[in-house]
């Protein structure tokens, strides 16, 4: 059976989204464009946000490395070229799999993880917040993680960073909503993602398991007994950056099969 196209509800608007060259960033810029948006797509890879760009219509790369404070300024110029950038969704990330245990964790792999996850939200909603004030309407959807809604052991950076964007959102859904926007937040459960997956090598490797020996497990921690496609975490960021969504403002919505960390 065909599968229906979208509404092209979003006609019009201007969509920034970090972290769409992969995984749930790049299932949101390709479901925001088949709902009429223009979006900038930004990711490190010229590669991989070229492959996306060249076959989805709609999308603008745009290649930023986040952990650059100046980055904001950058994307929001690009931006500015194809009019008034009233969507922003962050899922840029840097995976928690890569902190250790408190004792041992770097203050240096701290603060790189702080520096995406956490620091270039906080700056693309400083840098967005004066375009939906003049533009009266936005949307903002930070993308955390279960891991931003409890703790995990040897993830002290990643939960730190996931919590944190909570809180961010809760105090910008107080800011914008004056002005017919919104902020709110994603908590999603594993998803099948480069990051994921390289997540799953490592645990694999630590216990002596093989890779589909660790998705199973994955999977058998959710009632429905599998593990989310990027595709359906998408189609909830993107309704909340619909205008279908304008009551729901300064939440956090796990999206995790029913299932928790
Ligand atoms: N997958 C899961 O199970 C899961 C669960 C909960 C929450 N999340 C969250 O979902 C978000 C997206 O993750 P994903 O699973 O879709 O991972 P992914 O497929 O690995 O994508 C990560 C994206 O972040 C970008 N990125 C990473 N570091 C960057 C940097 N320094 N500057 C600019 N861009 C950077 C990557 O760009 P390039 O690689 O092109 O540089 C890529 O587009 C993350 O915030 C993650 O924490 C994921």
């Amino acid at each position: 059976m065909a599968s229906l196209a979208p509404p092209r509800d979003l006609e019009g608007r201007v969509a920034i989204v970090t972290g769409a060259s992969s995984g749930i960033g790049r299932a949101v810029a390709i479901l925001l464009a088949r709902r009429g948006a223009k979006v900038i797509a930004t990711g490190r890879s010229r590669a991989r946000l070229s492959q996306l760009t060249d076959w989805q219509a709609g999308i603008v790369p745009c290649v930023a490395e986040l952990s650059d404070p100046t980055a904001s300024d950058k994307v929001f110029a690009k931006a500015a070229r194809h009019g008034a950038p009233t969507i922003l969704i962050c899922s840029a990330g840097i995976p928690g799999y890569i902190d250790k245990p408190i004792a041992t964790q770097s203050f240096g792999a701290w603060r790189a993880s702080m520096a995406v996850n956490l620091d270039s939200p906080f700056l693309m909603s400083k840098a967005i917040a004066p375009v939906i004030a003049a533009e009266k309407w936005g949307r903002i959807v930070y993308v955390s993680s279960t891991a931003g809604e409890a703790g995990a052991p040897s993830m002290s950076a990643y939960c730190a960073s996931k919590h944190g964007l909570i809180g961010l959102m809760r105090s910008v859904a107080c800011d914008i909503g004056a002005h017919n926007a919104t902020a709110n937040a994603v908590c999603p459960g594993w998803v099948r993602t480069e990051m994921a997956n390289n997540d799953a090598r490592q645990e694999a490797e630590a216990r002596g398991m093989t890779v589909d020996e660790i998705w199973h497990e994955r999977e058998q921690g959710y009632p429905g007994k599998r593990v989310l496609a990027p595709e359906e975490v998408a189609e909830t960021i993107s309704f909340l950056a619909s205008n279908a969504a304008s009551g729901i403002n300064g939440e956090a919505i796990t999206v995790a099969l029913g299932g928790r960390w």
